[in-house]
């Protein structure tokens, strides 16, 4: 029996890669030096195709592959594609969100912990020698007790919001709408960050959610207060952040994504009052494998024409 064409533009995780490999014809965009005339040879062969959402996937591209029917994408976030396109055709997504959820949400919590408790400046502490020399490290801050705010209740904002319960805090959240969920609803994001002591951004990123966490957010939050950074660097207003953070507007910053990546402008990382990390929230060998693991599944339901696994609503993501 022949294989089905499959155009991969990004490689995957070696197990899924050899599950791929066994399954499909595969058209390997990555490797292909022409990258155009590559898509215009193989392109109409192909039915789906395996990438992920740091990939492009263009009106001109998805043109050259007229019969396509799924994006199998192994990350989340998708900002790269042409949604409106995509939708117009009827070309199904699935994402890996399910598989992420838990280490994402670990991860906000990793970054408000060690921010709150000043893990990073502490541990610097007792390999310097500070703790000998000039006495015990300064007290931190308590999270037990405090006000969590979670912009998003998707599934992870969901995960956060229960690990901040565990840990005693007072949960709210703010959502385009209203989730009826078992957090407090604040419809207006400035109240939200008014109200919180720490705020957690787990939004889809993309140009509806451009610079969500404005000025005014942030200054809302305060000089007290602590940004947590899971969603995507454009949602956050980085100028207006950095210009914050500076001043003493706001307190500290966990970040682990950027308005510009893998080099984040230098005046955020010269800052004292922020915890950084290299968008690894999603980056342990588990999850990875699990998130491409969902792009072999979707594409076996496809072939064998089941239900998609991991659907994602395109009409969510496009403007009106
Ligand atoms: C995602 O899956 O979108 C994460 O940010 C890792 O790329």
């Amino acid at each position: 029996m022949t294989k089905p064409d499959l155009m991969m533009l990004c490689p995957q995780r070696p197990a899924a890669m050899a599950q791929l490999d066994a399954a499909y014809r595969l058209h390997r965009w990555d490797l292909a030096p022409d990258k155009e005339a590559f898509l215009a040879q193989h392109g109409p062969a192909c039915r789906a195709l395996a990438t992920n959402g740091h990939a492009p996937l263009t009106r001109q591209m998805l043109d050259l592959m007229p019969r396509l029917e799924l994006v199998a994408c192994s990350s989340a976030g998708f900002e790269g594609f042409d949604l409106a396109t995509m939708a117009q055709r009827g070309i199904a997504l699935t994402n890996s969100s399910p598989a992420l959820c838990d280490d994402v949400a670990d991860t906000a919590i990793l970054l408000m912990l060690a921010a709150r408790r000043g893990l990073v400046a502490a541990d610097a502490w007792v390999r310097s020698g500070n703790w000998a020399r000039k006495g015990p490290f300064p007290l931190q801050t308590s999270v037990a007790g405090s006000r969590l705010g979670v912009v998003g209740l998707g599934t992870i904002g969901q995960a956060i919001a229960e690990r901040g319960a565990a840990l005693g805090m007072q949960v709210s959240y703010w959502n385009r709408r209203d989730k009826g969920a078992q957090w407090r609803f604040v419809p207006d994001l400035v109240q939200l960050a008014r109200e919180s002591d720490t705020l957690v951004a787990i939004v889809a990123g993309g140009e509806g959610t451009r610079g969500l966490i404005s000025a005014e957010v942030i200054d809302a939050l305060g000089p007290q207060g602590l940004l947590v950074n899971v969603a995507r660097g454009s949602v956050v207003d980085e100028e207006a952040l950095i210009d914050a953070l500076s001043a003493g507007r706001l307190g500290h910053a966990g970040l682990d994504v950027y308005a510009s990546e893998p080099d984040p402008d230098p005046r955020l990382t010269s800052l004292p009052n922020t915890t950084l990390l290299p968008h690894h929230a999603s980056a342990t060998v588990q999850t990875r494998d699990a998130m491409a693991q969902t792009v072999v599944d979707n594409l076996a339901a496809l072939f064998a024409g089941r239900e998609l696994l991991t659907p994602v609503d395109l009409g969510a993501y496009l403007p009106g």
